[in-house]
């Protein structure tokens, strides 16, 4: 049997490890803050309806430059964006890939506040670029001062700011960014996988593009539009920006059965984004009763919970998974993390923990 070690593989990626969460079919899977409400009925006709116009058409090559998404990307972001500010790839982590692959790469530095999203570093690592960690208040926050001393002091050719922050939920001020921006002479990309789980007033960094050239904000359809399994991501940024990641992407990237059912979602966006408030709520609810039970609830604008005070998170998180609910130990001492699902769901994981503290 040939190991991984024994190919010549690149240097830089011996001893690294592929992310990994577990895909296992539990009845409750509330580990990878997907939107657990399938694709709403109403919609999902007209979206299959494109999807078979475009199969007429797969002998050609798609659009390589998804026209109609992007229009359709700009229309919902608003703002004043036009279609050449707007980027999309299979999933935002390829949206993010790109960006690496044209702002990192080897002799480079990426730089994110930890603990935040597990696949910053992997993608940075891969396109051999340097990881740098930086860190947080220990409720995980971050003040414009401390992101702004830490940011100047790496020089990084990349900056990942996650607003709302993965995995820990944390809201990102706007002024944060601002302050990085400024500190920063690279790319500073805001990640808003989980924008549409905040207050309705929360200020998005899409408000801060004009005038500053090295900021991108991206998206993801994954989360609150209920689309992970189609993978589709997107950002705005700068027209320029968008000329760099032309010369990264592979030709066609997107295919043309993905650009349809993007843009049929989108143009059903307010009953795709119909569930928000329902998990909103059940995320409240979740965090409301786990501080009931005696964990400590971290302040969360996404849709999912980081709690603390847990003895053994991995005997927590293997008790559960025997009652059926898979959630996520994050490898933060003492804490786990759950997705909010439906509500019967979520009643569920509730349920299942309050039996374990009960020793039921
Ligand atoms: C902060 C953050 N960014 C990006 C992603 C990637 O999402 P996708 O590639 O499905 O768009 C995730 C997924 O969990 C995430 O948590």
């Amino acid at each position: 049997m040939t190991r991984l070690e024994d190919l010549p593989i690149r240097d830089d990626l011996r001893g690294l490890v592929p992310y990994g969460a577990p895909q296992v079919a539990l009845p409750v899977a509330l580990n990878v803050n997907e939107n657990t409400h399938p694709v709403p009925d109403e919609v999902a006709s007209d979206i299959l309806d494109s999807i078979a116009r475009a199969l007429r058409d797969v002998n050609r090559y798609p659009d390589r430059e998804f026209t109609a998404l992007r229009e359709g990307f700009a229309d919902y972001l608003g703002n004043g964006l036009l279609p050449e500010q707007i980027w999309a790839a299979n999933g935002s982590n390829e949206v993010l890939q790109h960006v690496l692959q044209a702002f990192g790469g080897p002799g480079r530095r990426a730089f994110g506040f930890t603990p935040t999203y597990s696949m910053y570093p992997l993608l940075t690592r891969a396109t051999g670029a340097e990881w740098v960690a930086g860190e947080r208040a220990s409720d995980y926050t971050l003040s414009p001062q401390s992101a702004a001393d830490q940011v100047a002091a790496a020089d990084p050719d990349v900056v990942f700011l996650c607003a709302p922050n993965n995995p820990t939920g944390t809201p990102l001020p706007i002024d944060v960014i601002t302050a990085v921006y400024e500190a920063s002479r690279g790319i500073v990309i805001v990640d808003e996988a989980y924008i549409e789980f905040a207050p309705r007033d929360a200020v998005s960094a899409i408000s801060l593009l004009g005038g500053r050239e090295r900021l991108v904000v991206s998206r993801t359809m994954s989360k609150a539009f209920a689309f992970a399994g189609a993978r589709v991501g997107y950002l705005a940024a700068d027209p320029a920006i968008i000329d760099a990641l032309r010369l990264v992407r592979l030709p066609y990237h997107l295919s043309a059965l993905t650009q349809a059912a993007a843009s049929a979602a989108l143009r059903h966006a307010d009953v795709m984004l119909g569930m928000v408030d329902e998990i909103v709520a059940q995320r409240d609810r979740i965090s409301a009763t786990v501080e009931a039970l005696g964990f400590r609830a971290h302040p969360s604008w996404t849709n999912f919970v980081l709690f603390g005070d847990v003895d053994d998170p991995r005997a927590t998180w293997q008790a559960l998974y025997d009652r059926g609910v898979l959630i996520r130990d994050v490898g933060i001492p003492h804490h786990l993390r759950v997705t909010a699902g439906t509500a019967q769901e979520t009643t569920a994981f509730l349920d299942a923990l309050a039996s374990l503290e009960s020793g039921a």
